[in-house]
């Protein structure tokens, strides 16, 4: 992806979240019904002395299910174990992790569906009986062996809730679906984020970016610390509303918060696609990006925001989003 500034993924440069992350619910902004819901299980689960259910976060990336999974283990007052499925490659990687946990951890799984199938089987009677199987020795020498693992809470992450197989879905007691934040959300996301780095932001400043920050915390907590950049050159540091339209201007993302693979999606499917169906191997082919990258950063945003629809024969594109492009409509 070339314009990284508005890649919800997770990017080094954003370690700097540690810092800035919630550490409670309480603290913890938008996302109020699971919200609710979970300081319930977890009150619950304390009541009863037992580890909390299993909890699976599905969702588009960087709406915070890294963070909500730290709360997660700082509301139990246990650990937290981080992996992902990517760095899940053999059985032993797996079976290492789980036997390090001690009673109650929480044990985070990012992308989880990216468990290779043949491992995600441990998976199964780790979570449901606590239980770690696996084989040892090769062929003719091979046996099984059953381990006891303490009682924990897997918490697992992922972007495509459909591309999980079901006996693994089925096996998460909590679910959790993680929407794009409102307006109001992200502005407090910005006005919290100004006062734990102590860089002030004015009212109607915090506004433009929650209104460019595509519904998702971590761009907009990027472009504030961009945004705080040129404020500290071309001005007192102070954000006001001119410094951040400039900034985000020059930043190239729009009101919408598109960026220019946004437009060039969008225009694709107008120019070439004749404003659809299309279907979303033809779009990624003709843009030169991933198809899981449209699938999972770029659609659902503009799915969100109304400028494409899906159809039983592909995508197309909306009034709005000729309106938006200042373009013509050629299809409805
Ligand atoms: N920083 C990033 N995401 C946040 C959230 N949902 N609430 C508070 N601060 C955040």
């Amino acid at each position: 992806m070339d314009n990284r500034l508005l890649t919800p993924e997770s990017l080094k440069e954003d370690s700097f979240d540690n810092t800035i992350r919630p550490q409670t619910l309480q603290e913890y902004i938008g996302q109020s019904e699971n919200k609710e819901n979970l300081s319930i299980f977890i009150k619950a689960a304390k009541m009863r002395g037992e580890p909390l259910d299993h909890v699976l976060l599905y969702g588009p990336p960087g709406l915070g299910k890294t963070t909500l999974a730290g709360i997660i283990a700082n509301e139990l007052g246990v650990n937290l174990k981080t992996t992902s499925g990517p760095a899940i490659e053999k059985s032993g990687d797996l079976a290492a992790v789980l036997s390090s946990l001690e009673e109650g951890d929480v044990l985070f799984i990012d992308e989880i569906h990216r468990i290779p199938r043949f491992i995600e089987e441990i998976l199964y009677s780790a979570m449901e009986d606590y239980t770690l199987d696996i084989i040892v020795g090769a062929d003719s020498s091979s046996r099984s062996i059953k381990i006891d693992l303490p009682p924990f809470t897997l918490v697992g992450a992922t972007t495509r809730a459909g591309d999980l197989t079901s006996p693994l879905r089925d096996r998460f007691g909590i679910t959790c679906k993680l929407n794009y934040y409102n307006q109001e959300e992200l502005k407090n996301i910005a006005l919290r984020t100004s006062k734990v780095l102590d860089c002030n932001i004015d009212l109607d400043a915090a506004e433009e970016l929650a209104m460019r920050s595509r519904g998702t915390p971590r761009i907009c907590n990027r472009l504030f610390r961009r945004v705080r950049d040129y404020a500290l050159v071309m001005g007192d540091g102070k954000i006001d509303l001119s410094i951040a339209r400039i900034a985000l201007d020059k930043l190239r993302v729009d009101r919408l918060g598109l960026d220019d693979t946004d437009y060039h999606l969008l225009k694709s499917i107008i120019d070439k696609f004749n404003g659809g169906p299309v279907g979303i191997e033809a779009i990624a082919s003709s843009i030169g990006e991933e198809q899981s990258t449209i699938e999972d950063v770029y659609e659902p945003y503009l799915l969100q925001i109304g400028l494409i629809k899906r159809t039983s024969r592909g995508r197309v594109v909306t009034e709005k989003a000729y309106e938006h492009l200042g373009l013509p409509i050629k299809n409805s």
